[in-house]
């Protein structure tokens, strides 16, 4: 039976207060994106020698790969937000499934592992909330590499047969652009014998920051960013010093939660290129942006509705699908917002709608009539980017809304609410 402190507990749920109406103003600097550096850790596994990466944000996600890194072996050290990884000797191709469940990207460790050692062990990262997310691409590309791969009580299980233990160079085309897939066979064939392509390969900003840190570690990528990534594969990777990009996912929820409280706002250390759909997207309604180096500024007026259908890079991304719906919400007119990256990723829908957003919603489509402002209400993020979309739908919702989920928001948001409130929300965490 439950004790009344464990029923407590349930109830009073780590969550946000977020009062609606205060208008923000001012700059936000944003952080190293986080799948970028999750996965430019793992490449330290690679070599012997020490990778410096700077600029990593502070989230729970990257506290998992430390932990991960750890049991394989990896020294570490850490001052604010640069990291040093030495993979010197690993101890272990197996990371225990205790870390590993939960943290999708703990997959990335499979491509490395293989490449350094030969052999590797990797539990199933399992399906999540937003869709199933197979690792079929990761696997093809990886047999195509010459290792011998089978998935057995939920472990994927894959060596290199031979005495060389040395993967071979080979053409790969993906049946979808994975970005996941994507990187893991650059860093599965980065030490191949040979020359490897993928084709129809992802073009995501995050694999052309892999691909130059590896380049930096000695390896040899060409025309990553595009479809057809060109590896020649080289005898051993060295160590280097590295700065991660920053985050555009960050970036464009802090430019929609101006637009959605049509504040002003400037956002920092960004790179403009890697927004430009979204950009596009805030300029079609209504929005000016106006661009100076690594600053963005935005100036919102009426927010018109518009369409919106996720893609692939260079696309509207569909991590930024859930805070622009949200926008959407008030915008003046119909909108229809189609998800095409993920079978399951809709479920902000029916918390918006309890927050008074009038939304249709059609298999992945969502069919969205502004309305002229929601109402505060105690809502539920259900992943990473629906939790972002809930505070900001309470930045201008009437009333104090309560935001359950930061579990989720936690994972890839670095002190989303203390970035908020430096320009002007009201924004309190109850732990
Ligand atoms: C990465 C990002 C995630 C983002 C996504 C799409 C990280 C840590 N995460 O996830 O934030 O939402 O890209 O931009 O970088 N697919 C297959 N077979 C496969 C692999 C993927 O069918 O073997 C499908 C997936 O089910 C999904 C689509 O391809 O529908 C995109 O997945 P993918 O690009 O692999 O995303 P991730 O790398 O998991």
């Amino acid at each position: 039976m439950p004790t009344v402190a464990t029923i407590s507990k349930e109830i009073h749920k780590p969550h946000l207060e977020v009062i609606g109406g205060c208008p923000l103003a001012g700059e936000i600097s944003i952080s190293g994106a986080k799948n970028s550096s999750l996965v430019l850790m793992t490449a330290s596994l690679l070599t012997d020698e020490a990778i410096q990466l700077n600029n990593i944000p502070d989230l729970t996600d990257i506290n998992g790969m430390v932990a991960i890194l750890l049991a394989l072996g990896v020294e570490i050290q850490q001052a604010k937000n640069t990291y040093q990884f030495q993979a010197k000797r690993l101890l272990n191709s197996q990371p225990p499934y205790e870390l590993v469940n939960g943290l999708r990207a703990s997959f990335f460790c499979i491509g490395p592992l293989l490449g350094r050692l030969g052999h590797a062990k990797i539990p199933l990262p399992g399906g999540c909330r937003i869709g199933a997310r197979p690792v079929s691409e990761h696997i093809k590309g990886l047999k195509a590499l010459g290792a011998v791969v089978s998935v057995e009580h939920g472990v994927v299980q894959a060596s290199v047969p031979g005495l060389s233990k040395r993967l071979k160079g080979a053409s790969i085309i993906f049946d979808c652009p994975s970005v996941g897939a994507t990187e893991t066979i650059l860093m599965a064939s980065v030490l191949a014998k040979g020359t490897t392509t993928i084709e129809n390969a992802a073009q995501e900003p995050e694999i052309q920051d892999l691909a130059n840190l590896l380049n930096q570690m000695g390896a040899c990528i060409s025309g990553a960013g595009g479809p057809t990534i060109t590896i020649e594969g080289v005898e051993r990777l060295h160590g280097c010093n590295y700065t991660v990009i920053p985050d555009r996912i960050e970036a464009g929820t802090f430019l929609i939660a101006a637009a959605i409280t049509r504040s002003t706002l400037q956002i920092s250390s960004v790179i403009p290129e890697h927004l430009n759909a979204v950009l596009q997207k805030l300029r079609d309604c209504g929005c000016s942006i106006e661009t100076k180096g690594k600053k963005i500024k935005i100036i919102p007026n009426q927010i018109n509705a518009i369409d919106i259908t996720t893609q692939p890079f260079p696309g509207f991304p569909t991590d930024l699908q859930a805070p622009f719906l949200a926008l959407l919400t008030t915008a003046k007119g119909t909108s229809v917002v189609t998800e095409k990256i993920y079978e399951n990723r809709m479920q902000h829908v029916a918390e918006l709608q309890r927050m008074g957003a009038s939304i249709r919603l059609q298999g992945n489509t969502a069919i969205v009539e502004g309305v002229p402002h929601l109402s505060a209400a105690p809502v539920v993020g259900r992943d990473l980017r629906s939790t972002a979309a809930m505070v900001l739908a309470g930045l201008t919702a009437k009333g104090i809304s309560k935001v359950e989920g930061l579990n989720h928001l936690d994972r890839g948001y670095t002190e989303f609410e203390k970035k908020l409130n430096s320009v002007g929300s009201q924004i309190r965490r109850y732990p």
